[in-house]
């Protein structure tokens, strides 16, 4: 459709949402499917039996989101059967037609369609869930004509039917228009299920999380037309992993974030099933383009996958795939079969432009986890040749590789990679004419293993900023993910990474709390404030020689731990999780960032711990304690924190 009419539209939409209540009035039902037979409708083929079906068909998984007891489900005797239904002729009165819509994903063979004058002007398909969900048709530019309505079945196999109900003309949209039909349903999902999840109490308010729904590893955030973009795997039609689409989220200064419609999704007439994990950068013209993994349909991402590119708008918004895609197939390896082969990460090294992949060699059975390397021949970031295997993982129990980011920091470069275990970091030198990466540090960028695939950016000061994915969190919540704090990468001089919060944020703080020089003799020291499960505090402890001392958050007054943050001499363990570490002259400093169900702390500017936490639902007590012996705090600070999704 014309762009600037579907905007036209959505303004239009959203002025009608806003200037009347949720249950749309004057609406006409054109079918409900209560009664037991088709009536005026014609019915061809076996896919529909005698009439309307009264919820799921036999073998078929629980069917729900339908009005009333009836709806039409084209399950009928399996997803086999094959047919069609056409209602009687009818003049479109009304400039909007609204419909709930489940089952198949298959444009075309599972579908209902709107026919005018022969042709099918509009069409819709089910998601691959037997939930029924409302979809809209903006009907305005044929208000008068005389249609029918028609639902064919002719898909077989897995997902080969459709389910419908409550057809009805109306003023008004029951979804808000988006640019493309598949976004507008994507964001329908999302819509239905936000105030689930906004009322959700353990749902964190300043680190970023979807607004409703799925989400998994940040995608291409970069820095575009004044804003940071913040792109992420998301499924819009569920809480669980599945429908790989990329939500979209901007920030002009990397704490505040504002929601913005889904980015990308998979191209189901393409054949495209998944939009996966990759990564934003700009071409010579100053182009936004968009390079992730294309999951094909009935595709398993082990056995097959290709690098889609995506041109993007001058907002960051929309994108438009590329006609050349895949711009990377697996052809360029010649005889090399590369197995998990995803994750295109682009980088630049002087005036040369590379990319790299995870994947492994030998179908995962381990030692040959690798790193593999691409040139670009073109200016336009479209023609790629294979350089070959830049990294080989050094343990041999790493199977496979996955998220790879690869870049300059300082005078060295840096690898991370996400290898199915804890996220690890190494860094060295790149031979850019030998394609290869030789590593001589490693460590772990995060000490928790529910932190995994991370994903960075260099922003406009030359900063290296990263988010990491925070997983984990119980199911059935109307939503699940989050990210960690962006955080800023250097090298240190002994070759290691050092991360700390980006500055910015303590634009988050609320009114200070302050405690110092307390000398802790085996005792537990209750704060009287502040209490809340937002927290950010910074805290210096000198050792003395307690067996063990610390922090207990969202404890309770009569004495229940919470959550530990502590250190034992040679570890330190935050909630659970330990590592090594060593003091610093004696000092533990620590940056701890308690958000609801999510817990980031930063030890001794060395050490990351990203937790999912889920302590007593009302115990918001802080307390610091020294068991067996003493320590000092030498200083405390503690802020509550404001939300950053504006
Ligand atoms: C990492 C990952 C990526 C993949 C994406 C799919 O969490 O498995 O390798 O592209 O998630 O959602």
């Amino acid at each position: 459709m014309n762009r600037l009419l579907a905007i036209l539209c959505a303004a239009l939409a959203l002025a009608l949402h806003s200037s009347s209540a949720a249950v749309p009035t004057n609406e006409l039902v054109f079918a409900d499917f209560e009664g037991d037979t088709w009536g005026e409708w014609t019915a061809t083929g076996n896919a529909f039996g005698d009439g309307p079906a009264r919820g799921a068909l036999p073998k078929q998984q629980a069917v729900s989101g339908f009005l009333g007891r009836g709806l039409l489900n084209t399950y009928v005797g399996g997803d086999d059967s094959t047919g069609t239904l056409t209602s009687a002729e009818f003049t479109i009165k009304l400039p909007y037609m609204n419909f709930l819509i489940g089952g198949g994903n298959k444009p075309g063979t599972a579908s209902i369609n709107l026919v005018i004058d022969g042709e099918v002007k509009y069409s819709a398909t089910g998601t691959e869930d037997e939930k029924l969900s409302w979809h809209s048709w903006q009907l305005f530019p044929v208000v008068g004509k005389k249609a029918r309505l028609q639902i064919v079945d002719s898909a077989k196999g897995g997902w080969g039917h459709l389910n419908v109900d409550q057809i009805t003309f109306s003023q008004r949209p029951r979804i808000i228009p988006y640019f493309n039909d598949a976004v507008t349903r994507a964001m329908a999902s999302v819509n239905d299920a936000t105030p689930r999840a906004s009322s959700d109490v353990t749902r964190p308010t300043y680190h970023f999380t979807p607004p409703a729904n799925w989400m998994n590893d940040p995608n291409g955030p970069i820095f575009y037309g004044g804003y940071y973009h913040l792109y992420y795997q998301h499924n819009p039609f569920g809480d669980a992993w599945g429908h790989m689409h990329w939500g979209h989220a901007r920030s002009r200064d990397l704490v505040f974030w504002k929601y913005m419609p889904i980015a990308l999704w998979p191209s189901k007439e393409k054949g495209e099933d998944h939009v996966f994990s990759g990564c934003a950068t700009t071409n010579s013209r100053g182009q936004l383009l968009a390079f992730y993994t294309s999951i094909g349909q009935g595709k398993s991402a082990t056995e097959y996958a290709e690098q889609w590119v995506a041109l993007g708008d001058a907002d960051g918004n929309t994108f438009t795939k590329h006609p050349g895609n895949p711009i990377l197939s697996e052809k360029l390896h010649g005889d090399t079969k590369v197995w998990d082969w995803r994750d295109p990460f682009v980088f630049r090294d002087g005036a040369r432009t590379f990319l790299v992949c995870g994947g492994n060699l030998n179908h995962g059975k381990g030692g040959q986890a690798v790193v593999l390397l691409y040139e670009a021949n073109d200016d336009g970031l479209t023609a790629w040749k294979y350089r070959g295997v830049l990294f080989t993982h050094p343990d041999a129990e790493v199977k496979n590789i996955e998220c790879p980011n690869f870049f300059k920091l300082g005078d060295r470069w840096v690898l991370i990679i996400s290898p199915h275990r804890r996220v690890e970091y190494f860094t060295g030198r790149f031979d850019a004419d030998g394609g290869k990466f030789l590593a001589d540090q490693r460590g772990l960028m995060d000490h928790s293993g529910d932190y995994y695939a991370p994903n960075c950016m260099e922003d406009p000061q030359g900063r290296r900023v990263l988010w990491g994915w925070i997983k984990g969190f119980k199911g059935g919540r109307g939503w699940n993910g989050s990210f960690t704090l962006p955080r800023i990468l250097t090298m240190a001089a002994d070759g290691h990474l050092r991360q700390e919060p980006v500055a910015q944020l303590t634009q988050l703080r609320g009114q200070a709390h302050n405690l110092q020089d307390v000398k802790l003799n085996n005792a537990t020291n209750h704060l009287d404030a502040p209490r809340g499960d937002t927290l950010e505090l910074s805290v210096e402890f000198e050792a003395g020689d307690a067996k063990q001392f610390g922090l207990m958050l969202r404890c309770s007054d009569a004495g229940a731990p919470g959550v530990l943050v502590s250190f034992d001499g040679k570890e330190l363990e935050v909630a659970g999780a330990k590592s090594k570490l060593s003091l610093d002259g004696g000092k533990l400093r620590l940056r701890v960032f308690l958000d609801r169900s999510v817990l980031e702390v930063y030890a001794n500017e060395r050490a990351c711990f990203s937790r999912v936490i889920y302590p007593g639902e009302r115990d918001l007590g802080l307390a610091v304690f020294a068991r067996d012996g003493t320590a000092t705090v030498r200083s405390l600070e503690a802020w509550p924190m404001k939300p950053i999704i504006k």
